[in-house]
């Protein structure tokens, strides 16, 4: 088995345990980041849509009521089960769903007018093949939009050491130079950098057995008064409580 598919293996690991948990957690619904990310999209009456690494299709159903036609792709059959879920719950009829590799698209070049990922990138070993991919499948003049957790340079190294010990398919967050430098190597022309920040509560995106080290490594932070990890942690009444650092980059093909 070579390191590609062993690694996939671990990310279909993850997220067939985490489907259901992550799909009914609602910061992936929040307001806000979903207002900025179809901002960002600038989605057509008329456009074809692919989102890429669409877990729970969370941000698939939201474009579907803009666009024409919406495709999610995920590696995760369970994710996808959860996407399906979701679609038949809204009533929408715009949709269709693949399970499949996001390095290697199962789709026609030029295919669809808008393709999009959230917060995949920081999964995939080599998140410019999956930038090609996307690019490859885009038509001329169409967008490209990744939205990715981007820690500060300084703090990139803490925030990869506290995204493994939550969920072991974590490879390395970009920074935002490092994303925008991706798409600069991918021949895109760079046309809205954004950025949210998403409040989170440690305890609802680590598995029991994992807290301990997490705690331990959070409150070193707060203790201290430095942000090493760059999330500006806090302990609020109901456990640790932080910041993701979230960019929002789109591009012109
Ligand atoms: C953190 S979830 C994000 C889900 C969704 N994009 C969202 O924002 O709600 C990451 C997703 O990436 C998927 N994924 C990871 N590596 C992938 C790959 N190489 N190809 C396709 N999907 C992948 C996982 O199965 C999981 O559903």
């Amino acid at each position: 088995m070579n390191d590609d598919s062993q690694h996939n293996d671990r990310i279909i690991s993850q997220f067939t345990r985490w489907a259901q948990p992550f799909a009914e957690l609602p910061i992936h619904s929040a307001e806000d980041g979903m207002a900025r990310t179809l901002a960002a999209a600038v989605i057509a009456p008329t456009d074809r849509v692919l989102d890429v690494a669409c877990g729970p299709g969370i941000v698939a159903c939201a474009a579907a009521a803009h666009a024409a036609h919406v495709t999610g792709i995920d590696l995760t059959p369970a994710m996808i089960e959860q996407a399906q879920a979701r679609q038949a719950a809204a009533g929408l009829a715009n949709l269709d769903w693949r399970t499949g590799d996001a390095t290697a698209l199962p789709f026609a070049d030029a295919s669809f007018d808008r393709v999009v990922t959230r917060y995949s990138f920081h999964h995939l070993r080599e998140p410019g093949r999956a930038l090609a991919e996307m690019r490859r499948v885009c038509r001329p003049g169409g967008r490209i939009v990744v939205i990715d957790a981007t820690p500060a340079p300084e703090c990139q190294a803490a925030y990869d050491r506290m995204e493994t010990l939550r969920d072991p398919s974590h490879t390395s967050a970009l920074t935002l130079d490092q994303l925008r430098g991706l798409g600069q190597a991918a021949g895109l022309e760079e046309a809205i950098v954004d950025s949210y920040r998403l409040e989170a509560l440690l305890a609802t995106l680590a598995d029991a057995d994992d807290m301990a080290a997490l705690d331990a490594m959070f409150d070193a932070d707060i203790a201290s008064g430095e942000d090493r990890i760059g999330v500006q942690a806090w302990r609020a009444a109901d456990g640790v409580r932080f910041l993701f650092p979230i960019s929002i980059v789109a591009w012109r093909r």
